[in-house]
Order: structure tokens, then C-alpha cells, then sequence
């Protein structure tokens, strides 16, 4: 969405100039699936689409917000908070934990449009989250600390919405930088910007298979990471070691299936720190296996994949310009991501839609993703 079209918008709607946009992107994750709520590693990027939100401040504490996409108008005070299940329950979560965490708020008229695909694993609700922050600290004045407010986005997410997601989203949708993928330490929260290597394109393939994050299924691996934990011993998996895995035999007390999810989230812990070093000393070849062993994992030791997922990744991976191909995010449907030599970027996104379309008779949708930059005010 362009500045001028969203003023536009706010015009129309609300018979004023806007003070400022605010935009905030969705991600795609490289490596590190399911790893975020094991205390673990992730190296997501922030994608060229987002959620963009014309804004102006209001003085009597009132957040009226009217959504271009869904063309409806809702609206909350910030005194009285209350829960109704409406789409605005994401600004209304934010807003909640703001004030919960002591923030002084002001209210706000706003246009919101976005263009992540919801449902496909690039962190739609994220995006809404941060961008809803981004306009909060704009109109209340208070200074924007990208790991704090993505700390407020998953508690929000967490407490309000109801969905038991870790912090890789909001961390990536807050901090990070064009250019660059984020290497998240999700216990330290330690972050390093790392330079995507050159020459290759993050080719992002969306099946056009929806899953819902509410499900319970996303739920039950975490618990089962949670109960594998407290079998080897330790507070999360990322205490667990690779070697330690060969502790583990069939009725000693834990199930086949929890130590199945253990092993691939301790072995992906490994591939997330192998891949930032071959990012470094641009070792393509090996970074495309680590996508490639990281798939498989979630295929057949996570169970998280589906059918379209495994055909899409099949058919980037028959192209001798593919690196590696993946899942990404929390998967059950939705989007992979591939490496691909970026000069036959053009060429690997046809052929890949042709045969994707052979095998399983869906249409793909499928780009080459540019590295944009976290949450940040791109005008006023
Ligand atoms: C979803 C969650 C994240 C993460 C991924 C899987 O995107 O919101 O916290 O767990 O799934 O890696």
C-alpha cells in the first residue's frame, strides 16, 4: 500500500489528515521450526508484506479503527477493556498488555490494510500486533524498544487471543533489519543481524492450504516438548544435546511420539547454529541440506507438514537451481521457503507453479521475498 493511497483512506473516512503511517511486516522463517518455545534458535526474515496503519491521535481515550480489507469499522475504549471475539481483539490485547505493563495511552482514529496472507505461516497476526504498537508509542509518545514491545505482542497474543504462540514472530515482525535475517536466541533473546549471503534468492512458495494456529494440534506439541523435557531433565529441549538423545529407549517412561518431537527439536537447535555459520562463509550448498534435513524433520519426527507442504517442497527441490527447500512456521498447510541461485529466481517460480499444479491440482502462489525492516513509522 502506498502512503498516498492509505491518506487517501483516511480522508475519506474520517474527513482529516492522518498524523502518521506506521507499518509492520510478517515474516518468513529460514531454519529453527518449533524451536522458539523450547527455549531454542530461529533465523526469521521479515518480508516485503505487511500491515500498514493510518493514524491520528484522539484525546478522549477511544481506539476507532476501520480495516480497508474486511471494509468494517470497530472500536474500544482504553478504560474499559473487554473481550467480544471481534477482529479487533488483536489491538484490544495490545492495548491491554500496554496498560498492564504501565504505559500511559493515548486513544487513536486509524486505517488499516494489509497483504499477508492469513493462515499461511508468515505471521498475519504478528504484523497486526506490532504495527498496532508502532502506533500506540507514536501517539502516546513513549520510545520504541523493539524486544519489549515484542514481548508485549506474544503476552497479548498469549492472554487475549488465546493462542500459545512462542516469541519468534513478534520478535521478527519488531527487529529486524532490511537486508538482513534475525538469529533470535528465544531464551536470552539475544539477537545478531545475519546478512543474507549473496547470490541467492528466498524464494517463498505458498501452497494455498490454510491452517488455523488456534488448533489444538499446535498446542499438543508443545505439551509434548514440555513433557520430553521433563523426562531428560531439564528446564526446555535446548538443554538437551544431540548425544543425549541416546538416552532415550522404547518404556523408559517416555512415548515414542514425545521423543520423536524431542529429537527434532534438539537436532534443529543444531541446524539453526550450523546455518549461521555457513551463512557467514557463504557456504550455499550446505546451508540448502540444513533446509532440506530440517523439512524432513518436521515431516516425519514433528508431524506438522501436509500433503501440499511435501509436494511443494518435492517440486522445488527436482529444480537443479534449488539449494534446499522447507516448511515454514508452524506448518499443518500454508508456505515454504526455498533457496534458489538468484540469477534463475524467474525461471524456478514457473516451473515449480507448473509441476506444483500437476501433482496436486492447487495453484501456488510463488515469489522471491526481499529482506524488509521491522516495525518502523514511514511517514510523520
Ligand atoms: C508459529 C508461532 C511461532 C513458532 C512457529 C513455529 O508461527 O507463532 O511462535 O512457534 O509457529 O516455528
Amino acid at each position: 500500500m502506498d502512503p498516498i493511497t492509505l491518506t487517501q483512506q483516511f480522508h475519506s473516512h474520517f474527513n482529516a489528515k492522518p498524523e502518521a503511517i506506521v507499518r509492520a511486516p510478517g515474516r518468513v522463517n529460514l531454519i529453527g521450526e518449533h524451536t522458539d518455545y523450547n527455549d531454542g534458535f530461529v533465523l526469521p526474515v521479515a518480508i516485503d508484506r505487511g500491515v500498514w496503519i493510518a493514524l491520528r491521535a484522539r484525546q478522549d481515550g477511544m481506539v476507532r479503527i476501520f480495516s480497508l480489507d474486511l471494509e468494517a469499522e470497530s472500536a474500544f475504549e482504553l478504560a474499559s477493556l473487554v473481550r467480544d471475539g471481534d477482529w479487533i481483539e488483536y489491538p484490544k490485547g495490545i492495548a491491554n498488555e500496554l496498560i498492564k505493563a504501565g504505559y500511559k495511552l493515548k486513544g487513536f482514529d486509524a486505517v488499516m490494510t494489509g497483504d499477508v496472507p492469513r493462515g499461511a505461516g508468515l505471521s498475519s497476526s504478528a504484523a497486526v500486533e506490532l504495527a498496532i504498537a508502532r502506533a500506540f508509542s507514536v501517539v502516546s509518545g513513549f520510545e520504541w524498544n523493539a524486544p519489549v514491545m515484542a514481548r508485549i505482542a506474544q503476552k497479548a497474543e498469549n492472554e487475549w487471543v488465546g493462542v500459545n504462540c512462542g516469541i519468534m514472530d513478534q520478535m521478527a515482525s519488531a527487529a529486524c533489519k532490511e537486508g538482513f535475517a534475525l538469529f533470535l536466541d528465544c531464551r536470552s533473546l539475544e539477537i545478531q543481524h545475519a546478512p543474507l549471503p549473496k547470490g541467492v534468492a528466498v524464494v517463498i512458495l505458498d501452497t494455498s492450504t490454510r491452517r488455523g494456529l488456534v488448533d489444538s494440534a499446535y498446542n499438543e506439541r508443545r505439551n509434548q516438548c514440555e513433557e520430553a523435557a521433563r523426562w531428560f531433565g531439564v528446564k526446555a529441549l535446548r538443554d538437551v544435546s544431540v548425544p543425549d538423545l541416546k538416552k532415550w529407549k522404547a518404556g523408559s517412561g517416555l512415548s515414542e511420539i514425545a521423543f520423536r518431537r524431542a529429537r527434532h527439536i534438539v537436532t534443529e537447535n543444531e541446524r539453526v547454529l550450523e546455518a549461521i555459520h555457513v551463512m557467514k562463509t557463504g557456504n550455499l550448498k550446505r546451508l540448502g541440506e540444513l533446509f532440506n534435513a530440517s523439512h524432513d524433520s518436521l515431516r516425519d519426527d514433528f508431524e506438522v507438514t501436509n500433503d501440499a507442504l511435501n509436494i511443494v517442497v518435492e517440486c522445488a527441490r527436482a529444480e537443479s537451481t534449488c539449494y534446499g527447500a522447507r516448511m515454514t512456521g508452524a506448518g499443518f498447510g500454508g508456505c515454504a521457503v526455498a533457496l534458489v541461485a538468484e540469477e534463475k529466481a524467474g525461471e524456478f517460480v514457473q516451473s515449480v507453479s507448473t509441476s506444483y499444479r500437476k501433482r496436486s491440482g492447487l495453484e501456488a502462489s510463488i515469489y522471491v521475498c526481499k529482506a524488509s525492516e521491522g516495525a518502523s513509522i514511514i511517514q510523520g
